[in-house]
């Protein structure tokens, strides 16, 4: 295999990857500064890609599943391949802003694909839209594009998808790493830099993962609540911003609900932070702090979150 890359003036790029059957030829033009190409040319087919997805924020201790995940993704050698590691945990602990903040780490650029009950194979692949002449044109999804570019692709609660869906995804998960677009009539294989992790949640709304599925996205990193300080910590980077005292009556209230494995996470605590922060302010209301504190651990988890208050 091999792979030739060439920029020049940030104008036009050309990027041959020849791999023993397949040929893709990839082409960029007038790209204007800072923006990513949006068509590329593989076999003679021209595709249009996603731009990836924009993520700021840092990932705040537990540097042990930060370990884990980029440890399935590390390469030993050119006959070694990556992992495609599942992240697992309750709503709000954490998972997608992990794989975000992983993909940062190997300074790579991120993708996420939401799935639902509704992605159907083609939506995770390549879409038929018709364009402004009336003609047919490809689009990519997010997945495709990362496999294209060698970014990393976060399959967001991925077992909200149906069977029908994953199915499109077995090559690519296994050895083969390609797809085959049906509907585009194209078989693309994975960069060699390309990543991909699933995040999945376990509540009513999701389906059973088929097993020859479940042995391709391994392995299993499970997102535990994070201890008091980080989990300030945590607060601090989403919300520099907010009073110290808003901060240790929601990590009080965090702590004490994860101790009874209540199902409040991080996010929670954020949304009752702001959501308290912006009322006690624009009340001026300083003096009624309790108060707005217990309503807005009320108004964002309703009344059986009052048996944690601090
Ligand atoms: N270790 C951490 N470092 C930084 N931010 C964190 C950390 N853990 C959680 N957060 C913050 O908590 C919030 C929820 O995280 P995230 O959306 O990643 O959770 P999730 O597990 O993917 O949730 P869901 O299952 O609902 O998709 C985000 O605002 C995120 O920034
Ligand atoms: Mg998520």
């Amino acid at each position: 295999m091999s792979i030739r890359i060439s920029v020049s003036e940030n104008k036009i790029r050309v990027l041959h990857w020849t791999k023993t059957e397949q040929e893709m030829v990839m082409t960029k033009h007038n790209i204007p500064e800072g923006e990513h190409e949006s068509q590329v040319d593989i076999q003679g087919v021209e595709i249009g890609l996603m731009l990836p997805d924009q993520f700021h924020y840092e990932w705040i201790g537990q540097q042990d599943v930060m370990d884990q995940l980029l440890a399935a993704w590390f390469v030993l050698d050119e006959h070694d391949m990556p992992l495609n590691p599942r992240l697992v945990g309750k709503p709000g602990v954490g998972k997608t802003t992990l794989a975000c903040a992983a993909a940062k780490r190997l300074d790579k650029d991120v993708y996420i694909y939401q799935c639902t009950m509704d992605t159907r194979p083609e939506d995770l692949l390549i879409t038929p839209v018709i364009d402004k002449t009336g003609g047919i044109r490809y689009v990519a999804s997010s997945l495709v594009t990362a496999m294209i570019r060698g970014g990393v692709c976060i399959l967001d609660e991925a077992n909200r998808m149906s069977e029908k869906s994953w199915a499109s995804l077995a090559p690519l998960l296994d050895t083969r790493r390609y797809i085959e677009s049906i509907v585009a009539g194209l078989k693309v294989n994975a960069h060699p830099e390309f990543r991909i992790c699933v995040t999945m949640n376990d509540d009513a709304s999701t389906y059973e993962i088929p097993e020859y599925i479940h042995s391709r996205i391994q392995p299993q990193i499970f997102l535990d609540f994070p201890e008091a300080e980080e989990e300030r910590r945590i607060l601090r980077e989403n919300l520099p911003f907010i009073e110290e005292h808003i901060m240790d009556y929601v990590v009080n209230f965090l702590q004490k609900a994860h101790a009874a494995n209540a199902n409040f996470t991080v996010r929670d605590g954020i949304n009752i932070a702001r959501y308290a922060a912006k009322r006690i302010q624009y009340l001026k209301a300083g003096n009624q702090y309790e108060g707005l504190m217990r309503q807005a651990v009320v108004m964002t988890l309703g009344e059986e979150a009052l048996d944690y208050l601090p």
